[in-house]
C-alpha cells in the first residue's frame, strides 16, 4: 500500500482547527475602537499564493535579499550552528529557505517544522524526507504563536536551533514578539541538546521611508489585493457580507514605533453583517490588520537581550536593508 503523507505528517497535531479563531477574533476585533483583525488570517490558500507572489514584486525587497544573504553566508551559518542540531523551524511554509540549510548543516540530526497549513506541511515535508534521507522529520501542525511542546529527536542532539526566517517576527506587536522570543529560547535551551542552542532569525531593518513604503504598496497591486482577501476570506468562512468595493488598502510607515502598519480603510459610512451582528464603518474609518516592525541592529540586540539572548553573529547584505542573526543563549 502507497504510504498517505497526510496522515503520516499528521502524527503531532495541534487539536484546534486551523482558522477556527477566525469567527472569535473578527467579532471580538470587530468591537474594538479602533477596529483591529490579526494578520496571521491572512493566509488562507488564496492569501498564501498572493503573498508567494508579493516576494516577487521588484519593489518587496526582503525575500530576495534574505535569499542572497543566505546564498552568500549560508557556509559560515553552518559553521556557527554546528554539527547534530535539531532544527526547528516556526512558520515553515513551503520549506524552501530551509533545503538550503539543511544541505550545508553538518550531520544535523532532525527537522522539526511547525507549520498551521497541513497541506503545505505535508508537501514540504514529503519532499525534504525524499532529499534528506538521514535526517528524521517531525513534522507539526500547529499555530507557533500558541504555546505547544515540539517533539524530541530519537538521537541526541549537540544542540537545538530554531529558525525563524522571512522578518516573520516583525509581523508580531512587541508583547507578543517578545513572549515569542522567550519561548524560541527555551526550545533552544531545554530541546534535548548536550549544549544550550541558539535562534538563526531574518530581521529586516529601519530604512528609508519611500522603499520602505513602496515595498508594501508595490505598483501592481499584489500587496493590496492580498490585504483585501482577509474580507473576502470572512465572507467565504463566516458568511459577511463585506462589499470589496467599499474598503482599500493602506500601508504607512509609522517613524516612532518603526514600523509600516497596513490598514483596510472603508471608502464610505457603510454596515457590516457577520454572524447576525452588524458593524458600522464610518467614512475613511481605518481597520488595523498588521504590523511589519522594522529593527536596528542595535535596538535589536537589546530586544533580543530582553528574551535572554545574545546575538553572537549578524549577516547581512551591501545595503544593510536585511539581517540574518545568530542569537545564543545568555
Ligand atoms: C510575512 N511577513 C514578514 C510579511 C511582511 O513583510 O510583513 C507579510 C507581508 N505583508 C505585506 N507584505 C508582506
Amino acid at each position: 500500500m502507497k504510504p498517505n503523507p497526510q496522515a503520516a505528517y499528521a502524527r503531532h497535531l495541534d487539536d484546534r482547527q486551523p482558522g477556527e479563531g477566525l469567527l472569535a477574533d473578527a467579532l471580538s476585533g470587530l468591537s474594538k475602537s479602533p477596529k483591529r483583525l490579526p494578520s496571521k488570517y491572512f493566509y488562507d490558500a488564496r492569501g498564501s499564493e498572493l503573498f508567494e507572489r508579493i516576494c516577487e514584486q521588484p519593489e518587496y525587497y526582503p525575500t530576495r535579499t534574505e535569499s542572497a544573504i543566505m546564498r552568500e553566508y549560508v557556509g559560515a551559518i553552518a559553521a556557527a550552528l554546528g554539527p547534530q542540531v535539531r532544527l526547528v523551524e516556526y512558520g515553515s511554509g513551503s520549506g524552501l529557505k530551509t533545503r538550503l540549510l539543511l544541505r550545508h548543516l553538518e550531520s544535523p540530526v532532525a527537522y522539526v517544522p511547525v507549520e498551521i497549513s497541513r497541506s503545505a506541511l505535508a508537501e514540504s515535508t514529503g519532499k525534504l524526507e525524499c532529499e534528506f534521507p538521514a535526517i528524521e522529520m517531525l513534522p507539526v501542525c500547529a499555530d507557533f504563536a500558541q504555546p505547544i511542546k515540539l517533539p524530541r529527536a530519537a538521537r541526541a542532539p549537540r544542540q537545538t536551533v530554531v529558525y525563524f526566517p522571512g522578518s516573520t517576527l516583525g509581523n508580531f506587536g512587541s508583547d507578543d514578539a517578545l513572549r515569542l522570543l522567550r519561548e524560541m529560547r527555551s526550545e533552544a535551551g531545554q530541546g534535548g541538546g548536550v549544549l544550550d542552542g541558539g535562534v538563526l532569525i531574518g530581521i529586516d531593518l529601519v530604512k528609508d521611508p519611500a522603499t520602505l513604503e513602496a515595498a508594501y504598496n508595490d505598483a501592481a497591486g499584489v500587496t493590496a489585493e492580498f490585504t483585501l482577501n482577509l474580507l473576502v476570506r470572512m465572507n467565504h468562512e463566516l458568511g459577511a457580507d463585506f462589499d470589496l468595493a467599499g474598503f482599500r488598502h493602506r500601508a504607512r510607515w509609522h517613524p516612532l514605533a518603526e514600523r509600516i502598519e497596513t490598514h483596510i480603510v472603508s471608502r464610505r459610512e457603510q454596515d457590516v453583517h457577520i454572524d447576525g451582528r452588524a458593524f458600522r464603518f464610518a467614512e475613511n474609518e481605518a481597520m488595523l490588520v498588521e504590523y511589519s516592525c522594522k529593527y536596528t541592529l542595535e535596538g535589536f540586540a537589546r530586544f533580543a537581550a530582553r528574551a535572554g539572548l545574545r546575538v553572537a553573529e549578524v549577516w547581512t547584505d551591501p545595503h544593510r536593508q536585511f539581517s540574518v542573526q545568530w542569537l545564543v543563549c545568555d
